[in-house]
């Protein structure tokens, strides 16, 4: 793909449903009892993925466009799977299914991707061994190809080293298996759609926050069954962080982003962008299924470097590929911290953002657990290494459309993981 900078984008916008609510939806439904009928559901790669495992769990499920019907089975209803369950590039799918799979009766094997390979699974597979469950890493590198047996799971109350969403619901959903409670303690509160949709599904679930600290405990205890819901997934605030970019720096800009998820624990990028002296305003906030939503107006503005650390982090890490590129266009410093997580994404993407932004003349020096930033310079167009990394190709399709010249994004295809609509989207705007 080749872009070239533009001005004045102007208009309206949807962007597809939530990918964080729409893997949970699909898994949910699978091991409730009854129908469960999903509206927006995310037609990208990843959630594909995570359709195609509980098919091959033996659960009906019928898809046409972005509605899908699953019948349910109930708590105990999966059945063994003939082959290996393959998780392409999904780190959701991999982590929230392992827990469901250790409470099953029977062996399952998770294999993706090379990248998905290659990332972190230990920090599921400690919790669950620790809960009574039987998983392995087949090539003992501590990564997927994961290999899953029969055990007997007890509740456990386990502290996590990272705030990371996919290891709480991974704990949270064998919790639904084991044979007493189970709690989650996090340093700071990552996105709880676990919480709020198996709440909805009937679960025996609830959190708190710590008084005095920024602790938070999610606890589930076992139940007789879930129970197929009704739901229509908000827009994607990750998506939609492209276009809130766009409309701040495209030089003339006024974009509205309809029916957006901003759910606190995702929305930090909203905080990130009025502090750094956006013109964003929230409007026809209402409630979808315990969510959050809102309409995002957006104008150009002028930004200015600011320091983003600390608990607001986990709300806003799949964005800070279009925030490091927001902070190169900003005047001043930008100081990201506390995010080491980034090496453990689809890439490394301290490595990737710094790498990419540098080749386009920004001055970003990398850290253990970010970047620094020193905005203000025009970038120029260079040849863009997302390594397949979808929010790398669309974080950097942004810099190309401020960026004097012509950008190449190369496998810009992989897209297709969240938001397979991204160029056709901003049609609508020129
Ligand atoms: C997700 C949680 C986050 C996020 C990922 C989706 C989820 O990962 O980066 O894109 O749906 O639970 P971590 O849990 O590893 O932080």
């Amino acid at each position: 793909m080749e872009l070239t900078n533009i001005t004045g984008l102007k208009g309206e916008v949807t962007v597809p449903g939530d990918k964080s609510i729409s893997h949970r939806c699909v898994m949910f439904g699978s091991i409730a009892k009854g129908i469960t009928e999903i509206q927006n559901f995310l037609e990208g790669a990843d959630c594909l993925a995570t359709i195609s495992c509980f098919r091959s769990l033996g659960i009906e499920i019928e898809k046409n466009g972005t509605s899908v019907l699953i019948r349910g089975k109930g708590l105990h209803g999966l059945t063994a799977p003939s082959n290996l369950l393959d998780v392409g590039n999904s780190g959701t799918t991999t982590r929230l299914i392992s827990g469901i799979l250790a409470g099953q009766p029977f062996d399952s094997k998770i294999s993706g991707d090379s990248s998905l390979n290659s990332r972190p699974m230990k920090r599921i597979m400690e919790p669950l061994t620790q809960m009574g469950a039987n998983i392995s890493s087949i090539l003992r590198n501590g990564c997927a190809p994961l290999y899953i047996t029969p055990g007997h799971l007890h509740g456990i109350h386990y502290h996590t080293p990272v705030a990371s969403a996919q290891v709480k619901s991974c704990i949270l959903l064998a919790g639904l298996y084991a044979d007493g409670e189970t709690s989650v303690t996090e340093a700071s509160l990552s996105r709880n759609h676990t919480e709020l949709m198996l709440q909805e599904f009937g679960a025996d679930i609830h959190s708190f926050l710590d008084a005095g600290s920024t602790k938070a405990t999610a606890v589930i205890r076992p139940c007789e069954e879930l129970y197929g819901q009704k739901i229509t997934v908000p827009g994607d605030i990750s998506s939609a962080a492209y276009f809130i970019a766009a409309g701040l720096l495209v030089p003339d800009s006024e974009i509205l982003i309809k029916e957006i998820g901003v759910n606190p624990t995702r929305a930090g990028l909203l905080e990130v962008c009025q502090d750094m002296g956006g013109d964003i305003t929230l409007l026809n906030q209402h409630t979808v299924a315990g969510e959050p939503v809102a309409d995002i107006l957006v104008r150009t503005s002028r930004l200015h470097g600011i320091t983003i650390e600390g608990k607001i982090i986990p709300a806003l890490i799949d964005e800070i590929p279009i925030i490091a590129v927001m902070a190169a266009m900003a005047d001043g410093i930008t100081i990201i911290r506390d995010a080491a997580e980034l090496k453990v994404k689809e890439s490394d993407r301290i490595e990737t953002v710094t790498d990419n932004l540098k080749s386009m003349g920004c001055n970003i020096i990398p850290t253990d657990d970010g970047m620094i930033i020193h905005g203000g310079k025009p970038l120029h167009g260079s040849t863009i290494h997302t390594l397949l990394d979808h929010r790398i190709a669309m974080a950097f399709s942004i810099a190309a459309l401020v960026a004097e010249g012509t950008t190449k994004i190369l496998d810009s295809h992989c897209v297709d993981v969240s938001f397979p609509s991204f160029y056709d989207t901003f049609e609508n705007l020129l």
